[in-house]
């Protein structure tokens, strides 16, 4: 195992998000950011933004981009991920990450790259998909792998992305020796896929029309109105039942994670009333979490350099951690080192 390994007292956790939009979404504070929260007391955590993976489809206009990188860290701190514990950094920070890419690229099979479900769907669907699209699993892999990471906290969508991870890090091992931690993925079991409230067969997802989508700075007034159109089921019955009724149980799903409780727990309180009831309670409960998330995140904004400051303390600990991993590969591989000379 390489030297960059943490000692086996202290399981490392990384995870990331993409700064594609304003805001966070509830599937994404549910599904991932919420268990970064619970994970950082007790683990050596390193949460960064994917900005590199950001460009991969329609780039934004550059400022857009700095903007939703700088309310991305916002908004972590607003969920609670503490800087004092979490390394929180821009994944453009670390050069690493690149630098393994192309190791890892060079490990994989085109047609294995071309199997990654969002490459096939958006080509599938005619879309303009750029190499990077292609290889933004590899990059997501090299994130992962650099820091030697154990637990990959993330919903159920980026399941196949871990896997091609453990793929490659076992491919590297066998072929220039022991070097990397098999990750394993660390899914939520009752919030792993939050459902479009629009479309309850489709993940809520940033690239989905708005009103299926809870974005946490939504106005309460927006995310009430969202709530009340969402799409439910036949009948009347609140019931938890994913097959026969999943605008429901998706419901059930979001009020039993922000107040605490089960989807089972949730429905029971709602016996003899119809939708109408439910949707009031889940507005309720999404309202009252979701004021004082955007408060924070105002108050966060309202001080751009702390943000950097954290950014960068965050980088200063990773980068070492990175580019350690990077100069065992490279030594593994091959690669002549380069010479230190006195200046
Ligand atoms: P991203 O930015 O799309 O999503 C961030 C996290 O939110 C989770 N998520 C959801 N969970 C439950 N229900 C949903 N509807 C939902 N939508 C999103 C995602 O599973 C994710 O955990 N490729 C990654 C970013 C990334 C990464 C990494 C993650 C880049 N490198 C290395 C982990 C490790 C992505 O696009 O996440």
């Amino acid at each position: 195992m390489a030297s960059t390994a943490p000692t086996s007292s202290s399981t490392r956790v990384l995870s990331g998000i993409q700064p594609t939009s304003m805001s966070q979404h509830i599937g994404n504070y549910l599904g991932a950011t919420k268990q970064w929260v619970t994970m950082q007391h007790d683990h050596d955590v390193f949460f960064f933004l994917a900005d590199l993976h950001a460009i991969t489809a329609d780039p934004p206009e550059p400022a857009v981009l700095r903007q939703r990188s700088h309310q991305a860290v916002a908004q972590l701190l607003a969920a609670g991920v503490d800087p004092e514990h979490s390394a929180i950094f821009l994944q453009s920070h670390v050069p690493g990450h690149t630098q393994l890419s192309w190791v890892l690229e060079c490990l994989t099979a085109y047609g294995e790259a071309g199997r990654m479900t969002q490459f096939k769907d958006k080509s599938a669907r005619g879309e303009r998909v750029s190499v990077g699209l292609l290889t933004y699993p590899i990059l997501q892999a090299a994130d992962i792998l650099i820091y030697q990471a154990h637990q990959v906290p993330v919903g159920e969508d980026q399941r196949q992305h871990i896997e091609l991870t453990r793929d490659l890090a076992q491919r590297f091992n066998t072929r220039y020796g022991d070097t990397f931690v098999v990750p394993d993925a660390f899914i939520p079991k009752a919030s792993a896929k939050i459902l479009d409230l629009q479309d309850p067969t489709a993940k809520m997802s940033k690239s989905l029309p708005d009103a299926g989508t809870l974005n946490l700075l939504d106005d309460p007034k927006v995310l009430t109105k969202k709530i009340k159109r969402a799409v439910t089921d036949d009948g009347t019955e609140v019931r938890f039942d994913p097959v026969a009724k999943p605008g429901v149980s998706n419901l059930l799903v979001i009020l039993a994670a922000v107040t605490g409780s089960t989807p089972d727990a949730a429905a029971a309180q709602f016996d003899g009333q119809g939708y109408g009831a439910l949707k009031m309670a889940v507005a309720d409960a999404v309202v009252a979490f979701a004021e004082p998330f955007a408060a924070r995140v105002h108050e966060a904004m309202s001080d751009p350099g702390e943000l950097d400051l954290i950014l960068a303390r965050g980088a200063e600990r990773a980068r070492p951690i990175a580019e350690a991993t990077v100069n065992d590969v490279y030594d593994r591989v091959g690669f002549v080192p380069p010479l230190a000379r006195p200046r």
